[in-house]
């Protein structure tokens, strides 16, 4: 059986010979004499044209009233057809069905809307859309692992399941073994999680980034690269609960190399889906944002921009764009912000550095002003925040002072600590939202729509 990508890639070495392809009927049309079908088998984003006559097949009848998504396995001469539209064909000799199909079949040949995919999502991997946004997803996640492995990056795994609040932001995932309707208490009458499973409160994880500090601290570059959850109840295109995230943590780095990387790695990533996945790519240019990958290649051949927040606030400022959300120094940036930096300023992704430490995690390095910290946040045209980063907070004394300051409990990070007093040299990383770049690679507008099993507030089918 021979899969239907290298039929694509390699149609020479076919030509004019007997194959047998095995596939799903994608269309299927026809006369009484003769009929078409379009044949996907999974292994690429094109369909194979299957012609069939009565003449040569003693089940033409059936075959001609196979329906859209029955599975079949065809033996046939393989021919090339350079006038042709499709390049090639394959003049069936004999078609089997292996699985049918009924009528009421949801996905039909037409423009389906994003919105009615989403609510069967267990069929919408076979459209064209789909079918192109998850080979994109794999394909994107293995260009990160090799970016990283090529660098000599350790791949770190860090826990799902953790006591630790990374961002200290709250909005982790309880999980718990007590009956939570009738819990055990301790004398001050707060819920007993010493009678947990666990034997402590925990949590599904919001970010790797205090465990992949360990490695670094031992590995000097590593990288996580798994699933996060966060019970924001953020219902906008660009928040999920359960999304995926890169987190690569380096020993001996500064704000500078964090960024330096950062770019890089984005660059890298860019270049090696244009590479490896044009089909699809071609694909999103035509149907989902016109001048995409021209646009793609203009980011891998020029360089980032870098500002402090304070120069952002101060551009905001003196726009005289009349923002929903005022400006003042202090500010979390919000989506019109970015947008307009990114989109009507700079055109291009840009860095904001040295964040308010109001609005920052704990663990961030205080600059210098004593009010800023060494933070980064990529952001893009489009889509917004893709990365955030900064330099660690490296020096034990002013990690104290910050985490007491932030009302976090000092006893729930000792080991996070003891890190700082036993060659805790500097060190920096990032994490990068795996969706986010999916959508910035692919022109999806919708997060819901490069999950494969999107779970969102109130969208949770699986
Ligand atoms: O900016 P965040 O919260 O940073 C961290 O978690 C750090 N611990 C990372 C680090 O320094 N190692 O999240 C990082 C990125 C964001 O820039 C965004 O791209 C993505 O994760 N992200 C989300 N993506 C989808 N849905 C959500 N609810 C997201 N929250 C963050
Ligand atoms: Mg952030």
């Amino acid at each position: 059986v021979v899969e239907i990508k290298s039929l694509f890639r390699e149609s020479e070495k076919y030509a004019d010979q007997e194959i047998v392809v095995e596939g799903w009927v994608r269309t299927n049309r026809g006369s009484n004499k003769f009929g078409f079908i379009e044949l996907n088998d999974g292994t690429f984003f094109k369909s194979v044209q299957v012609v069939y006559e009565a003449e040569f097949l003693d089940n033409f009848e059936e075959i001609s009233k196979a329906p859209v998504a029955a599975a079949l396995c065809v033996t046939g001469t393989f021919v090339l057809t350079p006038d042709a539209k499709q390049p090639f064909e394959i003049k069936a000799k004999n078609i089997v069905i292996e699985a049918g199909s009924e009528a009421d079949y949801p996905l039909q040949k037409k423009r389906h809307s994003m919105e009615f995919l989403r609510e069967i999502a267990h069929l919408r991997p076979r459209s064209n859309t789909f079918s192109a946004v998850f080979r994109v997803r794999s394909i994107v996640a293995y260009a990160i692992h090799k970016f990283f492995q090529e660098n000599n990056f350790v791949y770190a795994h860090t826990p799902i399941i953790t006591a630790s609040d990374c961002e200290g932001a709250g909005e982790m995932f309880q999980i718990t073994t007590l009956d939570l309707d009738n819990p055990p208490r301790t004398e001050d009458g707060e819920i007993d999680y010493s009678q947990d499973f666990f034997g402590k409160k925990a949590s599904l994880t919001v970010s790797g980034q205090l465990e992949a500090e360990i490695f670094a601290l031992a590995f000097k570059n590593v990288y996580t690269f798994g699933p996060t959850f966060r019970a924001e109840n953020s219902n906008t295109a660009r928040h999920a609960s359960e999304f995926w995230m890169i987190e690569p943590e380096m020993a001996f780095a500064d704000l500078t190399d964090d960024m330096d990387v950062a770019e890089a790695m984005i660059k890298y990533i860019i270049n090696y889906v244009l590479e490896n996945a044009p089909e699809e790519m071609e694909f999103f240019n035509k149907f989902m944002d016109k001048g995409l990958i021209e646009r793609l290649q203009n980011i891998v051949n020029s360089d980032f921009e870098r500002v402090t927040y304070t120069e952002a606030v101060e551009i905001l400022q003196k726009s005289g764009e009349d923002f929903q959300y005022p400006v003042e120094w202090g500010i979390d940036l919000q989506t019109e912000h970015e947008r307009y930096l990114t989109e009507k300023v700079y055109k291009k992704p840009i860095f904001v550095i040295d964040y308010p430490k109001e609005i920052k995690a704990f663990y961030m390095r205080l600059n210098d002003d004593g009010k800023t910290v060494a933070a980064c946040d990529l952001l893009v045209p489009g889509v917004g925040e893709i990365i955030g980063g900064s330099q660690r907070e490296e020096r034990y004394d002013v990690l104290k002072a910050r985490i007491e300051e932030t009302g976090m409990t000092e006893e729930d990070y000792w080991w996070y600590m003891d890190l700082r007093k036993y060659g805790g040299v500097k060190h920096s990383g990032y994490g990068l939202g795996f969706e986010r770049i999916i959508m910035y690679i692919t022109g999806m507008s919708n997060i819901r729509d490069v999950l494969p099993f999107p779970r969102t507030p109130k969208t949770a089918e699986f």
